[in-house]
């Protein structure tokens, strides 16, 4: 069948109220044209973002009835590690609030002044903690991966050949590497499995350990059944134990494809490293069998984690993405393909193409399609990337929208909807105004800037 089956029906329903554009207008003169100080409750469809948005299921209800709130040493814990390492077998797994968390303890340890981290594409958080320690963050993608018209079945590995020479010049000075899985800030596009073992064999001929930060694990091995040869019979719980299997550790924000609302961990197999992360972890975020959650919180992780790798779920996931996409492209609208796993972005730089990069024309798409519709998505292109370390602006590479899309949470009506709100302000593209910025914040800007239209 053609249609997109739903594999869950709706259990509890939380109520949208509809706006007019003109209160809409408001809202947004209100929020100084930023949509992350807009009121969720003034939002018809909030694609912000895929984080912690999700529907859990009625399972992960009653886990957290089974919650066990005991400061040490709760089976809660015991619960979660077992449902963790079901999928990443790593000897240690250190629970923390979320996967900016992670990446803060572990680079703390393992970072510092003089120290290169490289990574297909550092997530803006992951980039933020490896610099705050005082080391350098380096994006390694393949060049199909930066070309917006590639079809490229995995735009988001990581390009070997330029691992391979960072690490002859400068081994003494990585302590890891990672591989995100997907590619958040390169349109979700995943890594193949080859790619992964390619990452391998060059961390062991320099005796480098290899993270992964696999926030959308699921969606990844998804991607490698569909598409990468030898993989289409297999489960998708035994892809993500391969790439488990190829890696040292991981970083993980459980907001993503586990589920959760909130949560997140840090694994790894060796024991010095993770009895310095425990310490770390001490610090700031809690106990070492809770980790900055409640009981409840990883009860609903580890019953999360067994949902995610069903195929039904993921058929479902993966197919719903790429019915917006596919809608959008259809309609002329240029977007980023092939689409990723958790959303489609707009280019917004093409569809705007009288704003230069400087007068923001992504902030103009978002902003028309919230006023246009309630639509709620996020700019990814240069009020985001744009401010310098010395002050200066630039375009960024690349000014996307990009619309995240929660787990199980909106039916296929009101992506019909997201559709034609779309198609409304690309028709009218020509007459967006662009935006200055008035106030702004030194550092991730894109939060809490005020704007204003030129
Ligand atoms: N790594 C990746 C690839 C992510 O996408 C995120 C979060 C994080 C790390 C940090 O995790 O939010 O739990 O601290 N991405 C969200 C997003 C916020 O909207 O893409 P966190």
């Amino acid at each position: 069948f053609r249609t997109i089956f739903e594999p869950f029906r709706i259990h509890s329903v939380e109520p949208l109220r509809m706006s007019t554009r003109a209160e809409r207008r408001g809202y947004l003169r209100d929020a100084a044209f930023n949509l992350f100080q807009v009121r969720a409750e003034h939002v018809l469809v909030d694609l912000l973002t895929d984080s912690g948005t999700g529907a859990m299921s009625r399972d992960q209800w009653a886990a957290i009835q089974h919650g066990d709130e005991s400061y040490a040493g709760s089976p809660s814990y015991y619960i979660f590690t077992d449902a963790v390492r079901e999928l990443f077998p790593f000897e240690h797994v250190i629970p923390v609030h979320q996967g900016r968390a992670a990446e803060k303890i572990l680079f703390s340890v393992i970072g510092g002044p003089g120290k290169v981290v490289p990574n297909n594409t550092h997530f803006d958080t992951t980039r933020a903690n490896v610099e705050a320690t005082g080391a350098l963050a380096i994006d390694l993608p393949v060049v199909e991966g930066r070309d917006l018209s590639s079809q490229h079945p995995f735009k988001g590995n990581m390009d070997l050949a330029a691992l391979e020479d960072l690490l002859a010049r400068r081994a003494a000075d990585v302590p890891c590497v990672f591989v995100t899985i997907t590619n958040n800030s390169g349109g979700g596009q995943p890594v193949s499995l080859a790619n992964l073992r390619g990452v391998r064999g060059i961390c062991d001929r320099y005796g480098k350990p290899l993270f992964l930060d696999a926030c959308r694990f699921a969606e990844n091995a998804w991607f490698i059944r569909e598409r990468e040869e030898g993989q289409a019979e297999r489960e998708v719980a035994d892809i993500v134990r391969d790439m488990a299997a190829l890696a040292d550790g991981m970083t993980m924000s459980a907001k993503k494809d586990p589920m959760g609302n909130i949560g997140g961990w840090l694994a790894m197999n060796d024991d010095d490293l993770a009895t310095a992360c425990r310490n770390t972890l001490i610090l700031t975020e809690g106990f070492p069998t809770y980790g900055g959650l409640a009981g409840r919180d990883l009860e609903a992780l580890a019953q999360g984690l067994t949902e995610v790798v069903q195929h039904d779920y993921l058929r479902y996931r993966i197919r719903s993405t790429a019915y917006l996409g596919t809608a959008l492209q259809e309609r002329g609208i240029p977007v980023l393909s092939p689409f990723g796993g958790h959303a489609v972005y707009i280019d917004a730089r093409a569809l705007a193409r009288h704003l230069d990069p400087l007068e923001y024309p992504g902030q103009a798409v978002a902003v028309a399609l919230y006023e246009t519709g309630g639509i709620r998505s996020c700019e990814i292109g240069t009020v985001m990337f744009g401010r310098q370390p010395d002050g200066t602006e630039a375009p960024a590479s690349m000014d996307l929208v990009r619309l995240a899309i929660p787990r199980r949470t909106y039916t296929q009506s009101h992506i019909d909807y997201v559709i034609e709100v779309c198609e409304e302000v690309a028709a009218n593209a020509d007459a967006l105004r662009g935006y200055r910025i008035v106030a702004e914040p030194k550092t991730l800007r894109h939060f809490t800037s005020s704007f204003e239209p030129r």
